[in-house]
């Protein structure tokens, strides 16, 4: 076996507070060394130390292909051939797939000016090799799907013929058979030499993929084990220190007499007439592939993007909104798949950041009760960080998802949309979340949950709608469903 990067005796500590304790630990050639832990363990500061963007404490060393470091820098740990692709999507919204995958690295002409075709050229070679045919180096990147912006970042790091190839959790934005290629492509690139560094919450991928599995846990390794030697239950408890299964049991209440009804929406190519009702209390799951146009309905339902058409009937009365401001309004809250973009204010407080939409409505603030409020919200979700004022950028992926969680849950509304409400958290603190959304349910809310989780979908639904190719072709009681019947029907066969 060959080791080609080496950490030891690494630390890393913010402001005195220490998130990475003492780590030594060894990648070899053609492994796949996994990484798991709860929200905040120190994953992403693992590895983000590999790829040389922050540096750690004085004190340990960086062994790379033989040489020694006490840091290494970005440009030099791309030079060594260390990829690495992040929790957040890192591309440019406005420039094509090719011009995303060549940034920083322009193909110039004899002229000077960008060499435009050559780029899409290889870029389309690169996505033929990884089969992802739907993609072309001449689409615009805001037109991709967040799986897909997924998959350019790959083949953006395959394209510089990477040593080590870094995923900081890959398929949380991934349909099922998304993430089926994309473990595949883990497979056959680490069994042609790769050394691959793959950070998941989803357990069973990791038994899939890995040769090795680290946990870490407050920043300190708590155990490094072969995964053919040992099973999943092991490293949950390893992890957080109890039990938990895949599916969750949740309390079921009887539903209020009130009826939301989402009438006849439809939008040019994405959704075909769509009409559903919710009964009060209820938890309406959408399932379906990625594509199917769960996303797009259901932002539609809070009323964004134009050229659409449908309404919002509640108990009768219209409360469509016309733009998110007035969803918010009308009591309409979305929680959104891609936090740094559409929920969370990055370089504002936590504090900020939960009480902002609650605050909006009210004209005079009484900030001891605010404080106490959000110490009661950091507390009930178990929200990491060092205190009230931090800011949210400093947040671990996964905290900022409870932050964003927190805040509407604070604010009282009629209709909450989840979508992909679990996606990067910590499956001790998924618990957390999903009864946070039973008390909205239980309270008389409506619900609108958007999940690509199956065992989530179906252990927290009362009824799961199935949209295929933008239509809702069917509605299932979520009791009885199982996760094949559900995939045959998101197929359709
Ligand atoms: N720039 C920073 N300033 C202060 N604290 C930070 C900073 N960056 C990270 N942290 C803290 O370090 C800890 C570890 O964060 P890290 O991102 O490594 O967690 P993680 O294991 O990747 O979690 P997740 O599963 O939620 O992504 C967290 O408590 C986080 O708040
Ligand atoms: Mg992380």
């Amino acid at each position: 076996m060959e080791t080609i990067l080496e950490l030891k005796n690494i630390s890393k500590s913010y402001s005195g507070i220490t998130v990475l304790d003492n780590v030594s630990v060894g990648l070899e050639k053609g492994e796949v060394l996994c990484l798991v832990g709860e929200n905040g363990a120190g994953k992403s500061t693992m590895i983000k130390i590999m790829a040389g963007v922050i540096a750690p404490d004085k004190a340990g060393a960086i062994t790379a292909f033989g040489n020694s470091y006490d840091r290494l820098y970005p440009r030099q740990a791309k030079d060594l051939g260390i990829a690495a692709i992040y929790q957040d999507i890192d591309l440019v919204d406005n420039l094509t797939v090719a011009d995303n995958i060549f940034l920083g690295g322009e193909l110039k002409k004899k002229n000077g000016l960008i060499d435009t075709k050559t780029q899409e050229k290889i870029s389309d070679e690169l996505l033929h090799r990884l089969k992802i045919s739907k993609i072309k180096g001449e689409m615009i990147l805001s037109d991709l799907s967040t799986a897909q912006k997924q998959c350019v970042q790959i083949v953006k790091a395959l394209k510089d013929e990477a040593k080590v190839l870094i995923l900081d959790e890959p398929t949380a934005s991934l349909g099922d058979e998304e993430t089926r290629i994309l473990l595949d492509m883990v497979t056959t690139l680490a069994k042609s030499g790769m050394g691959i560094i793959y950070i998941s919450h989803y357990i069973d991928e990791l038994f899939k993929v890995g040769s090795r599995l680290m946990i870490l846990k407050d920043g300190r390794m708590v155990d490094i084990k072969k995964v053919s030697e040992t099973n999943a239950e092991e490293v949950i408890h390893a992890m957080i220190g109890r039990d938990t299964g895949s599916f969750y049991f949740r309390e079921y209440f009887p539903l209020g007499e009130g009826a939301l009804e989402i009438r006849n929406f439809s939008q040019k190519k994405t959704v075909h007439d769509v009409s559903l009702t919710i009964r009060q209390g209820e938890v309406f799951g959408l399932g379906g592939l990625v594509g199917a146009g769960r996303t797009e309905l259901i932002r539609m339902i809070y009323g964004c993007d134009k050229n659409r058409y449908g309404m919002v009937i509640l108990n009768g009365r219209d409360i469509t909104p016309k733009n998110p401001r007035d969803a918010i309004k009308k009591g309409i809250f979305m929680i959104f798949e891609d936090r740094k973009r559409d929920g969370l204010f990055t370089l504002r407080s936590v504090k900020e950041n939960i009480t902002v939409s609650a605050n909006e409505k009210k004209e005079f603030i009484d900030l001891k009760k605010e404080t106490k409020t959000v110490e009661n919200s950091i507390k009930k979700f178990g929200i990491k960080m060092s205190g009230q004022e931090t800011e949210v950028v400093n947040l671990s992926g996964g905290n900022q998802q409870k932050t964003l969680i927190a805040r509407c849950v604070l604010d009282p509304g009629t209709l909450y949309i989840f979508d992909e409400p679990t996606k990067g958290v910590d499956i001790g603190a998924k618990e957390e979340i999903y009864k946070h959304i039973l008390d909205l349910a239980k309270a008389g809310k409506y619900i609108i949950l958007v999940s690509s989780d199956m065992p989530e979908l179906i252990s927290m639904s009362d009824h799961i709608g199935i949209m295929r190719e933008g239509r809702l072709v069917g509605i299932v009681p979520a009791k009885d469903a199982t996760e094949s019947e559900l995939m045959r029907k998101y197929l359709g066969f």
